[in-house]
């Protein structure tokens, strides 16, 4: 793939939207709205809840704006990306106890593994927790393999799975307890170098993506998968790549948040308990705004989930005594006010279903910039969908190789 030419041509397509995509609409509310082009709302307003769930999913029914149709159709051909085919099926024994997502991760990257690593003898996991790959790895592969990870106790659980009884045969294990961190760190280093190393680093939280890509400059081979982008630093953390630094998009902390919500299609239950959660957090908003806009943006946090399934009433008073505020009003009263802002609460949830379309995008453009940095650097690359979006949403994986 010309990841230079994709992350023109969607940066191209993303910029113009950077009012909608960089900011919070719900702390910005009502001034955050005007950004949405006003053609937009009234199709969104127009749907019924069929008609958003596909919003949600999508998918344009009835007769859409044509820029609204344009931009989605754009945006969903420049995020297609090629999928990894095919999975190393695990025994019973070799995943017991571990989570179906786990053990289709687990599958899928051994799959990935096994042709492009012929080469390889040893391999370090950064942020391996339990060591769940490094054990699977070792034994498949017959890797000498190093573990790392900052979380002792997750280890310690590691170490009793290696107790388990398991065929002859494979590599070693061993656990190395060790925060990694940007610029020199003479123990761990080494780990990371050789053209017969592997280098892997499977959701990788935030910046840690980018030490390990920077510390496996002198690997044979190098996987990554990222996960919570929200905890990227701009400019530091991106853009990252020569070709990315002269084609950056203003990204936020807003937009940086909106990378991790890009979901694969909610089930009907899932997206009605989205709605309803909205529906509350929206209408208390504009409650403490009402009674108490000296407090500014007030965060309402996550409330136990029966309260979202009840009346607004029961929310609201949870989330005031928990913030301290008392607005004087009786439980009916805020029922009432629940109704009187039905037409901002649903606008509020229409201009997020309409800037969820980005999350996808943006996630994309955050992983081209590392791929192209990857390729700067001399390597080989690959960004395939890796894991199933239902099971793993951030499923989209690095793939670098040294030519030899
Ligand atoms: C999201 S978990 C992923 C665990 C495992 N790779 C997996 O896919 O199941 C991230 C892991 O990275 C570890 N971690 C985070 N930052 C780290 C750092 N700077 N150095 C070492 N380990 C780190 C955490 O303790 C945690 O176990």
């Amino acid at each position: 793939m010309d990841f230079q030419a994709r992350l023109e041509a969607l940066t191209h397509q993303l910029q113009p939207w950077s009012p909608l995509w960089s900011r919070s609409i719900l702390q910005g509310w009502p001034e955050s709205g005007v950004a949405y082009p006003e053609e937009w709302l009234a199709y969104a307003r127009s749907l019924d809840a069929s008609g958003e769930r596909l919003l949600d999913q999508g998918t344009l029914v009835g007769v859409p704006p044509p820029s609204l149709l344009a931009l989605l159709n754009s945006l969903h051909a420049l995020t297609a990306l090629p999928w990894h085919e095919g999975l190393h099926a695990l025994t019973v024994a070799e995943t017991q106890g571990l989570s179906a997502k786990k053990r289709h991760e687990l599958e899928r990257v051994l799959a990935l593994l096994a042709p492009r690593t012929r080469f390889v003898h040893e391999a370090v996991d950064i942020g391996g927790g339990m060591g769940h790959l490094a054990r699977l790895c070792s034994r498949t592969f017959g890797w000498t393999f190093h573990s790392i990870d900052r979380d002792a106790a997750l280890q310690d659980k590691g170490r009793r799975w290696l107790t388990r009884p398991h065929p002859p045969g494979g590599g070693t294990l061993g656990f190395v307890l060790a925060t990694v961190e940007d610029g020199p760190q003479p123990q761990l280093d080494p780990l990371f170098s050789g053209r017969d190393r592997a280098s892997i680093g499977l959701h990788t939280c935030g910046p840690l993506a980018l030490t390990q890509l920077r510390k496996s400059q002198g690997a044979g081979f190098v996987l990554n998968v990222g996960c919570c982008y929200d905890k990227l630093e701009v400019p530091r953390d991106y853009p990252v790549s020569r070709f990315g630094k002269a084609h950056p998009l203003p990204l936020t902390p807003h937009a940086l948040a909106l990378t991790t919500r890009g979901r694969h299609h909610k089930t009907e239950v899932e997206f009605a308990r989205m709605k309803q959660v909205y529906a509350w957090r929206f209408a208390f908003d504009l409650l403490s705004r009402r009674h108490f806009p000296e407090r500014g943006f007030v965060r309402a946090g996550d409330a136990p989930r029966a309260l979202y399934a009840g009346r607004f009433a029961a929310y609201a008073r949870d989330r005031l005594v928990r913030l301290g505020l008392e607005p004087g009003m009786t439980d009916a009263e805020l029922d009432a006010f629940e109704v009187s802002v039905r037409a901002d609460t649903r606008d509020l949830l229409l201009c997020h279903l309409l800037r969820d379309r980005f999350a996808r995008a943006l996630e994309v453009v955050l992983l081209l910039d590392r791929a192209i940095l990857l390729e700067e650097s001399g390597f080989q690359v690959e960004l395939l969908q890796l894991f199933d979006p239902r099971l793993s949403p951030r499923n989209l994986a690095l793939i670098a190789s040294r030519s030899t």
